[in-house]
Order: structure tokens, then C-alpha cells, then sequence
């Protein structure tokens, strides 16, 4: 109709243009299968990275820890990088992406929940990137876990209304970042909260006539059953195939606008998610580091091996030789240091705060000792005290949803039915995690490699260390320091003491049960 009365005035070849834009644009609007695949293929053409460059173990000036939720990488966040790198070179607000600027400082290290879209704000060419994956069947339950854990923190509250009184005191007096402002958090913990609440009013309601089944995960009159959590568009929105889309930078929480164009039409389209898979594999391959939750032992030791290590020594460096070193890292070999360099440091902060784990004099043997001791004493503590205020927090909430009780018999009762649910929502993250158990056995025999090269050291770059008793301990020292710590700290000495003898293992178990926290 419209178009008819449009002719009277127009004449039909405008008509004929008018009409043809509206189709297309209903088209568009469509999501048709046609139309999302163009989307998803466009977009995957341009978020290939040129070919992998050969120098992808070499640390560069920022280190992006790309952190997928529950993989446990608070604990290397926490225990290592905080402790390698100084506050200040800590990049602000890294779990705030709102205020975080990272043009503004000279930061070196940047840790967040944020996907890989965050790249586009970052110097490309002089970040390295590390992440750790965990099988995707555990990251949802210990997803459940902790938005349950944490939400039941606020049944303290009679209602919600007091509860956000409440809350909004506490943010104005504090002013920082809490797990309520972080994604995926600000938005499942509210959901299970309101929830939480909703149940407990009803028990109230029904006075003491309600039953309590003995099933955790399903569990109705207290939570919300795990069958209903992991069927919930939110979970869709924000879970499944959630380390996929992180390092796909296709989150929900993506800074880039055609982000959230892929991202619906790979929702509605299975099919299309294999083209974001082989974006995301290729990035994971020019990783500088891939660790796995399941393999705790060997993938803490590794990360001290391929990346701590390196950290180290780009901060001495740059300590040393201040800017010029800095730009020219892909001339140094990783693990094998310029000996130069370290001769003739400058005493710093950040080698002060080396220094106190490493400190160097004439009996370079004894020192092995005497430091991994101390770097033992600081890392165990460290791990420990994580642990132990990590599980008292979650006892202490735990109590407040009781019977309700997250155990490892509870979960061995999860019905089978439902693991293959959470296996098939989550097909990408358990190809995902296949292809890096792959990577993770690669990089071992390259750790390994790398502790024979450092064992046939020429002599010479320990000599020099032994006559200079101002120099910074020899790279060797700090490996082994390194390496000793973690292994001791994992009752295994055999890293250090028979480095060609690192057991490749089964990428399946084996490794302690890791409780992760965010
Ligand atoms: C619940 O109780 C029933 C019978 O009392 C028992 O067979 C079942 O194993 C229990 N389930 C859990 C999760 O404890
Ligand atoms: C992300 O997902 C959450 C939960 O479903 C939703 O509330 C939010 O609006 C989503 N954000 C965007 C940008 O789509
Ligand atoms: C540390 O070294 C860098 C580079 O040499 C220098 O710019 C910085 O001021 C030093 N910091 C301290 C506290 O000496
Ligand atoms: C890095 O090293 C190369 C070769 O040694 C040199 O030509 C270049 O100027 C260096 N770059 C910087 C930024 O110092
Ligand atoms: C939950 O289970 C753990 C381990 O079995 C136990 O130590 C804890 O007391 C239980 N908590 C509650 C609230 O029942
Ligand atoms: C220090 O080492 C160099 C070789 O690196 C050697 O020429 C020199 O004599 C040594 N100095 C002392 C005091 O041992």
C-alpha cells in the first residue's frame, strides 16, 4: 500500500529502488542461515592472525593473562604474577574494563575476565598472551558452584530490599572492585540471588510442610537444580562453550560491536561454531603459554618454566638497560639470557624485590638451596593461605544454604544423563580442550628441552656470575630456583634433579584435585 501510493508520486523506478531496500534490510534483520554464515565467515577472515610467528616463546612487553572463569587461575595470578611483577607495572583496574586504559600507563601485565576483543585495545606486536583451560563438564559445575556459594553470602539479608541498601552503602564507602562488578559474576550472582531468595521465601511460606530431598544438585526447595541452571538462556548467554568465545573475543561482554552479530548467529547456527573453533585453536598455537586446571602439578611448573623464568628476566633487563632492551626481545633466546646485561644492572625495585628471593655471593650451590627455600617458603605460604581462606569463605556461605553441601559424593550422583547435556552444550570448549591437551604436551617437550639447553650451559656465564659478586644470580639459578620451588612445593623433586626425565603424562587426571576460585 505504502508502495503504491509512493508510485503516484515518485514514478516506478524509485518505487522499484524503495522496495528492493526494504527487502534486503528485512533480510538482513532476518538472521537467515545464509546471512549468518557470510557473518561468521567474515568475521573469522578477519580474526585470522597472520601466520604464527617463530618467536611466540619469547616474552614479550605485556603479558595478557587471558583468565576464563573457574579455571584456577586465580592462584597463578595471586602466586606468581603478583609476585614477579610490581605493583605498579600491574595494569589498573584489570578486572574493570570500564576504567581500564592501558595507553595511559606503561603497565606490563594485564589479568582479566575480559575475552580476546580486549586485544584491540592492546599493543599487538608486544603482547604475549597465556591462558589456562579446564574440562568444560567441571568448569560449569564449579560455575554452579561458586554463583550459588557466593550468592548465599547475602542471605544474611532478610529481603533483597534491605540487601541492596545494603550493598549500596558498601560500594560507595569501599569504591573498588568487587566480584559483583566482574563479568560473568555481576551478572550470575544477582540471578542465583534473587533465586536463593525466592526459594526461602517460599519455604517460609509453606511453614514446615516442604521436603527436603538429599540431592544437592537438585535440591528445589533450597537452589535452583543444576538441570535448570545449565537450560537457562543465561547460562547460553554466558557459560557454555564460555572458553571458546573468550579467547574467540565473542563473549557477551565483547568491546567490539560485530562481536554480538557472530555471537547470535554461531548461537542459532551450531554448525557455524566450527569456524570460530579454527580461530580460536590457531590463537591458542601462538599462545606463550597453555596450561590445564587438571594438570596442576605440571602446568604450574611449566608456567615457571616458560614464562616466569622470562619474566624475570626481561624485568632485570629492563631494570639494567632500561628502554633499549625492551623493544629488541625477540633477539633474546628464552631461558638463555644476555649475560652482559645482567652484569651491569641498576638496583631497582623491581630487582630488590628479586633480590630478596635470589640474593647472590661466592657459593652459587649453596645459594640453589638457600633461595628455593625461600621462594618454597613464600610460594607455599602464599598457595596455602589461599586455599585455606578460599574454603573457609565457601564453608562459612555453604552453611547458609544447608543441606545444601557441594561434596565430591554429591557430585558423583549427578545422574549421567545430565554430564551429556552439559557435554553437548558445550561441543566447542571439549574440542577446545582436546586440542590443548595437544598443545600442553608439545610445550612440555619444549620445557624439557629448554632445562637440557640450560643444563650445557657453557661455563663461562657461570663464571662470570661467580666474579661479580654485584651481578644478578645466573639465569640458571633462577630456573632451577624456580623450579625446585614448585616441584618441592608438588612433592616431586624429580623436575629438578632429573630434568630429562619429566614423565609426559596422560593429560587425563592425574593432577591434584585443583579448587579453583574465580
Ligand atoms: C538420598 O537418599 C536415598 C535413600 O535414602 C539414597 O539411596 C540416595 O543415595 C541418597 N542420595 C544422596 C545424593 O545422598
Ligand atoms: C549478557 O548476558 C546477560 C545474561 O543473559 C544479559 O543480562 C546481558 O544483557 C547480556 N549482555 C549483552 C550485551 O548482550
Ligand atoms: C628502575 O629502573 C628504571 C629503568 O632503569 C628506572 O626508570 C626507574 O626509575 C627505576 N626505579 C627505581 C625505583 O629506581
Ligand atoms: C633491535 O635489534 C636490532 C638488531 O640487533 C637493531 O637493529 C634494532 O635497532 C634494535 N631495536 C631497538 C628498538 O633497539
Ligand atoms: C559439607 O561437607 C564437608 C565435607 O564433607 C563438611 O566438612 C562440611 O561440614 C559440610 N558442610 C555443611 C554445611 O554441611
Ligand atoms: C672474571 O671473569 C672474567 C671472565 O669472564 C675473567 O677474565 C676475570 O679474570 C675474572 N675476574 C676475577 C676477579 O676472577
Amino acid at each position: 500500500m505504502r508502495c503504491l501510493s509512493l508510485e503516484l508520486k515518485l514514478g516506478p523506478i524509485l518505487l522499484l529502488l524503495i522496495c528492493a531496500t526494504i527487502t534486503t534490510k528485512a533480510a538482513a534483520n532476518g538472521d537467515g542461515y545464509k546471512q549468518c554464515e557470510h557473518t561468521v565467515k567474515k568475521w573469522a577472515f578477519s580474526s585470522q592472525d597472520s601466520e604464527i610467528r617463530d618467536d611466540k616463546h619469547v616474552l614479550r612487553n605485556l603479558l595478557f593473562f587471558l583468565h576464563v572463569p573457574r579455571t584456577g587461575g586465580r592462584t597463578y595470578f595471586h602466586c606468581f604474577l603478583k609476585k614477579l611483577y610490581a605493583n605498579a607495572q600491574e595494569c589498573p583496574r584489570s578486572y574493570d574494563k570500564l576504567r581500564f586504559n592501558p595507553r595511559k600507563e606503561n603497565c606490563r601485565l594485564l589479568s582479566t575476565h575480559d575475552d580476546y576483543s580486549m586485544m584491540a585495545k592492546l599493543p599487538k606486536e608486544q603482547t604475549s598472551v597465556v591462558t589456562i583451560l579446564r574440562n568444560p563438564i567441571d568448569r560449569v559445575f564449579s560455575t554452579y558452584e561458586f554463583s550459588v556459594e557466593v550468592a548465599a553470602r547475602f542471605l544474611v539479608h532478610r529481603d533483597l530490599t534491605s540487601l541492596s541498601r545494603m550493598a549500596k552503602r558498601a560500594r560507595l564507602k569501599a569504591g573498588g572492585v568487587s566480584t559483583l562488578d566482574i563479568w560473568p559474576w555481576k551478572y550470575l550472582v544477582p540471578w542465583m540471588r534473587e533465586d536463593l531468595f525466592a526459594r526461602r521465601d517460599a519455604r517460609i511460606r509453606k511453614g514446615q510442610s516442604y521436603i527436603i530431598t538429599n540431592d544437592t544438585y537438585n535440591m528445589e526447595e533450597i537452589s535452583m537444580p543444576l538441570r535448570d541452571f545449565i537450560n537457562d538462556p543465561i547460562a547460553r548467554d554466558i557459560i557454555h562453550n564460555g572458553a571458546t568465545f573468550q579467547i574467540a573475543g565473542l563473549t557477551n561482554n565483547s568491546y567490539l560491536a560485530e562481536s554480538h552479530e557472530v555471537r547470535r548467529c554461531v548461537l542459532k547456527y551450531q554448525s557455524l561454531g566450527q569456524y570460530v573453533l579454527e580461530v580460536v585453536k590457531k590463537r591458542l598455537d601462538s599462545m606463550l603459554y597453555v596450561g590445564l586446571t587438571e594438570n596442576h602439578r605440571e602446568s604450574a611448573t611449566m608456567f615457571s618454566n616458560l614464562v616466569g623464568a622470562q619474566v624475570i628476566a626481561q624485568l632485570t633487563k629492563s631494570s639494567s638497560n632500561s628502554d633499549f632492551s625492551i623493544d629488541n626481545g625477540s633477539e633474546q633466546r628464552p631461558l638463555l639470557p644476555n649475560s652482559k646485561s645482567d652484569a651491569n644492572h641498576q638496583e631497582n625495585n623491581t630487582y630488590r624485590k628479586l633480590k630478596k628471593v635470589s640474593s647472590t655471593s661466592k657459593d652459587e650451590a649453596e645459594n640453589i638451596n638457600m633461595d628455593a627455600g625461600k621462594l618454597m617458603e613464600a610460594y607455599e605460604s602464599c598457595i596455602s593461605s589461599l586455599r585455606n581462606s578460599q574454603s573457609e569463605r565457601r564453608a562459612k556461605s555453604l552453611k547458609r544454604i544447608s543441606p545444601a553441601n557441594f561434596t565430591k559424593e554429591a557430585r558423583r550422583k549427578v545422574p549421567e544423563l545430565l554430564l551429556q547435556e552439559i557435554t553437548s552444550l558445550n561441543s566447542l570448549d571439549m574440542q577446545l580442550y582436546n586440542y590443548a591437551q595437544n598443545i600442553f604436551a608439545k610445550q612440555q617437550a619444549l620445557m624439557v628441552q629448554n632445562m637440557v639447553n640450560s643444563e650445557n650451559l657453557p661455563s663461562t656465564l657461570d663464571e662470570h656470575a661467580h666474579n661479580n659478586s654485584n651481578s644478578l644470580p645466573s639465569w640458571k639459578v633462577i630456573v632451577l630456583a624456580m623450579t625446585s620451588l614448585l616441584s618441592s612445593n608438588l612433592k616431586d623433586y624429580d623436575f629438578m634433579v632429573h630434568p630429562r626425565k619429566i614423565p609426559i603424562r596422560s593429560t587425563n587426571g592425574g593432577g591434584k584435585e585443583w579448587n579453583a576460585s574465580d
